[in-house]
């Protein structure tokens, strides 16, 4: 009942744990993988990068700010460490890069991937992430490239810190992106009014949890609206009212970052709550984009 398909992968349920969220080690994978619909790892890149110092991440009451600085082990050691991915759920990479050759050469690690999911979207870090997809041109050379490299499904993962995200979108679409995923976080930052710095050690970072919802259930309804690739929705979802109401938006799965330093048990819960919604309504499959006219 609450099953999808999402670009020919099968999945129970369609939450999935977002791209950087308890996913750098398989160990935590695996649980997570016991009741999600899929999991995104934490976005890897060509070369071991150590990230920013601590502190990186501050929970501020209404969400989250952070600035990790995309931390990554590099992707031959990454690939030994996905090795031990049991396989409960399917299993999407989620690449970083800062050209479309580079960020191409990364799928062939991860022969055993299920999809790709190409972080075009990261606030905070240079020559990454952001700074790549804010170019429509690049991030339809980007995809070209990617797609080129792998038979599996390829994801773009999209910023809200763009002009247009619909015209990032529709760039992506036409690079052959199999879907898009929205949202990263949104550009912000968290002082500290007792030693009169800022919190962070790179000063800014990404705003996620509750308080972006909002605005990232507008990024997918207007997607949803523009483009005819699936949506996949992110950002802020936290209960099974916030997942229901994405799908109506329009998106065809969802992933959930934030809500997860919350609840140890989030997906059995929420997989549960839906359940309930499911027995009184119809499967999910079928509300995707309900809310349009
Ligand atoms: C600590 C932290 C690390 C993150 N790392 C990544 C990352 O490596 N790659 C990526 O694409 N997104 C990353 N994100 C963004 C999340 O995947 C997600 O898009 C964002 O947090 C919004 O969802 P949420 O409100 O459910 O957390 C990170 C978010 C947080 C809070």
């Amino acid at each position: 009942m609450l099953d999808i398909e999402l670009c020919g992968i099968k999945m129970r349920n369609p939450l999935m744990l977002a791209s950087g969220i308890l996913g750098s080690y398989s160990s935590s994978l695996n649980r997570i993988a016991e009741n999600a619909g899929a999991v995104v790892t934490k976005s890897v890149g060509a070369e071991e990068r150590e990230g920013y110092r601590n502190p990186v991440l501050i929970n501020y009451g209404d969400g989250f700010v952070n600035a990790v600085g995309l931390s990554s082990p590099g992707a031959e050691v990454f690939s030994k460490e996905l090795k031990n991915f049991r396989g409960g759920c399917p299993l999407i990479v989620s690449l970083f890069g800062s050209s479309p050759e580079e960020i191409a050469h990364l799928t062939s690690f991860f022969p055993f991937a299920d999809a790709f999911e190409i972080n075009l979207s990261c606030p905070h870090a240079e020559k990454v992430g952001l700074a790549v997809g804010s170019d429509p041109t690049l991030v339809r050379e980007i995809v070209t490239y990617v797609k080129k490299s792998t038979s599996k499904p390829v994801f773009a993962k999209l910023s809200p810190n763009v002009n247009d995200i619909v015209e990032i979108g529709k760039a992506a679409e036409k690079g052959g992106a199999d879907g898009v995923v929205a949202i990263n976080t949104i550009r912000g930052m968290s002082i500290d009014i007792l030693s009169r710095k800022p919190v962070l050690s790179n000063i800014s970072g990404g705003v996620s949890g509750e308080a972006i919802k909002p605005i990232a259930l507008k990024c997918v309804w207007d997607l949803y609206e523009n483009l005819k690739i699936p949506v996949i929705g992110v950002g802020g979802i936290t209960t099974w009212k916030d997942v229901v109401e994405f799908m109506l938006a329009g998106a065809e799965a969802v992933q959930i970052g934030s809500a997860h330093f919350y609840s140890y048990k989030l997906f059995f819960s929420l997989k549960e709550s839906l359940l309930a919604y499911v027995r009184k309504n119809e499967p999910l499959k079928e509300i995707i984009g309900m809310a349009h006219g």
